[in-house]
């Protein structure tokens, strides 16, 4: 039988045992819950392989003083289980919420703090890097990226 992917909107707390597994191995699971997760705005998807849960992505309202489109967004906690990568899980999960963001925003933008080691993915998808890398303590080197979209919200009138 071959296996199904779902995506679907889960809540912050269901982001983090994957979030610990992948992003922060071996630390504390407080580490895993972010600032904004229960913010108004924030939005979280799952991907679940016969209603297992294979991946993680949150959005979060979030301006970057950088930046200056409206609707800016935060990309957080983008992990998918490392026996499962590779198979176009994360690619899923970025455009589903690409595709949200697109569809309920006016002037939509993403941006977030990459991973050095997952720049070459956010670029396959268009994402054009920020300046210079900086390191997260206890982490990894990161730079922020982003992309800026065209809507598809309908103009209110
Ligand atoms: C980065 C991550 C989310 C990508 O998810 P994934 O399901 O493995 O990626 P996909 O299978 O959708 O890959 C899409 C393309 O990007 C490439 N790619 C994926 N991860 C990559 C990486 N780290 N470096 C370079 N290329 C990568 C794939 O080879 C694929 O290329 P192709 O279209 O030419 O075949 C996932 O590997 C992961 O969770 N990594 C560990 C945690 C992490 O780094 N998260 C990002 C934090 S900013």
């Amino acid at each position: 039988m071959s296996a199904t992917f779902t995506i679907r909107l889960i809540s912050a707390s269901a982001t983090y045992s994957l979030r610990n597994e992948v992003l922060r191995p071996g630390r504390p699971a407080t580490e895993c819950k972010f600032p904004g997760d229960d913010s108004k705005g924030t939005f979280h998807l799952g991907i679940f392989k016969n209603d297992i849960i294979i991946g993680v992505a949150s959005f979060m309202k979030n301006s970057n003083p950088f930046f200056e489109p409206i609707s800016q967004f935060q990309l957080r906690g983008m992990a998918v289980l490392s026996k499962h990568k590779g198979l176009g899980i994360g690619s899923l999960l970025l455009k589903e919420g690409e595709s949200k963001i697109k569809q309920e925003n006016q002037d939509p933008f993403l941006w977030f703090n990459a991973r050095v080691t997952a720049i070459d993915f956010y670029k396959k998808h268009g994402y054009e890097s920020f300046g210079n890398k900086f390191e997260v303590p206890g982490v990894c080197e990161h730079i922020v990226m982003f992309k800026h979209f065209k809507s598809k919200k309908k103009l209110e009138v």
